[in-house]
């Protein structure tokens, strides 16, 4: 079936090699083997460094974290790009990880194999230098710590509290959004750089690791992983429902910022002082099996996201998807058995949002539809939509 954007095409803003390893992004050896290397030794440095240590949410987790939470109709959000699955939109930071957490989950993604297969440079990010890049999609197969957190009862109850339904972390969870500071580099005085950050109020404009977006996950969990001391700007940047762009305030390393990031536009945001950032995101959706999730593949399929590795993407993205298809049918079909009086309007609906999901599983693949990136929505006012 032919489409409009049969095949990738850079000048449409797509990552055309990404069969094999989109290695145009690969993060600069200078980088690497300077910012990157420091980083992970001052890590390994500290006394308490254990390379083997296993995630304890009794001692890794804040307990009972609170947050001011703020509905999509308090952000005056009343148009989505797709139906929210709650009215929950974001909470302001909340305190979540201890320091030996963060420092572990960090150390696990910059070990130099991982650096090497799972970190790439970003595809059309804002004012992105070589100190500023992606690493993710290695914490199930090669980070136990971090999975374990990912996958902890205790988080989701954490998080659950926050959105009111049922949430579980999306296949492939585990993104670290860097940008790091330029060694040896000279700073302007602190009031020049306040008043650059005071001027920083279009979101589209805003200098990030990743530009003004929509999650292609239900739920995007940001933990702030590294934060130097007195750095200007690095926010959460999001945008309201009457189009202002407001930063999620007070981000500390350790603390967390939950949205739902699928139908919240928002921005990471870039220092403006010359600091160290990185953010580690999660994805979660919603669980089932009385619901199916609503993931898309828009901005991380590996055309679009150049670290991913396409051939772990498409398989986790396939089980995923089939394993939440079936799971939803048996439980549909065990509903069926109990009911008197058969309903076919009913049973028509359903069928046909299992085939949408079906159908949402491939429409989106490089093999099928390549539209131009970022797409028209990603660009519009909420109202626009
Ligand atoms: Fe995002």
């Amino acid at each position: 079936m032919p489409t409009a954007y049969p095949h990738p095409q850079k000048h449409l803003g797509h990552a055309v090699n990404y069969l094999t390893g989109n290695h145009e992004y690969d993060i600069p050896k200078e980088t690497v083997d300077g910012e990157i290397a420091q980083l992970r030794a001052r890590l390994e440095s500290k006394p308490s460094f254990n390379p083997g240590l296993t995630f304890d949410p009794e001692k890794h987790l804040i307990k009972d974290p609170s947050a001011k939470v703020l509905t999509l109709d308090d952000l005056k959000i009343k148009k989505t790009r797709v139906a929210p699955v709650c009215n929950f939109a974001t909470t302001y930071q909340f305190p979540l990880l201890t320091q030996e957490a963060v420092d572990m989950i960090l150390w696990e993604a910059l070990r130099p194999e991982i650096v090497e297969k799972y970190g790439r440079l970003p595809n059309l990010a804002k004012s992105a230098t070589r100190l500023d890049f992606h690493i993710g999609g290695h914490c199930s197969r090669w980070a136990p710590f971090t999975q374990a957190l990912w996958n902890s009862p205790e988080l989701r109850e954490i998080l659950e509290r926050f959105t009111k339904v049922k949430m579980k972390p999306l296949f492939s969870a585990g993104h670290f959004n860097f940008s790091l500071a330029e060694k040896n580099a000279t700073e302007p005085p602190s009031e020049e750089l306040l008043r650059k950050y005071r001027e920083q109020s279009n979101g589209d404009e805003v200098p990030s690791s990743l530009g003004m977006h929509y999650d292609s996950s239900t739920f995007a969990l940001v933990i702030m992983a590294e934060l130097d001391e007195n750095t200007i700007g690095g926010e959460t940047g999001i945008v309201t429902g009457d189009n202002k762009f407001v930063r999620v305030p007070d981000p500390k390393v350790g603390s967390a910022t939950l949205i739902q990031g699928m139908v919240l536009k928002h921005v990471a945001t870039k220092p403006v002082s010359n600091s160290n950032r990185v953010t580690a995101v999660a994805g979660f959706c919603v669980a089932g099996p009385e619901k199916l999730d609503n993931s898309l593949l828009t901005s991380v399929k590996p055309s679009i996201l150049p670290r991913q590795n396409y051939n772990e993407f498409y398989n986790d993205w396939a089980q995923f998807r089939l394993t939440n298809l079936a799971e939803h049918i048996l439980h549909y079909r065990d509903q069926l058995k109990n009911v008197e009086q058969f309903d076919q309007k009913d049973f028509i609906a359903h069928c046909q949002e299992m085939e949408s999901y079906l159908h949402k599983c491939w429409d989106e693949m490089e093999e099928h539809y390549n539209p131009p990136y970022p797409p028209k929505e990603f660009r519009i006012t909420y109202d626009e939509l």
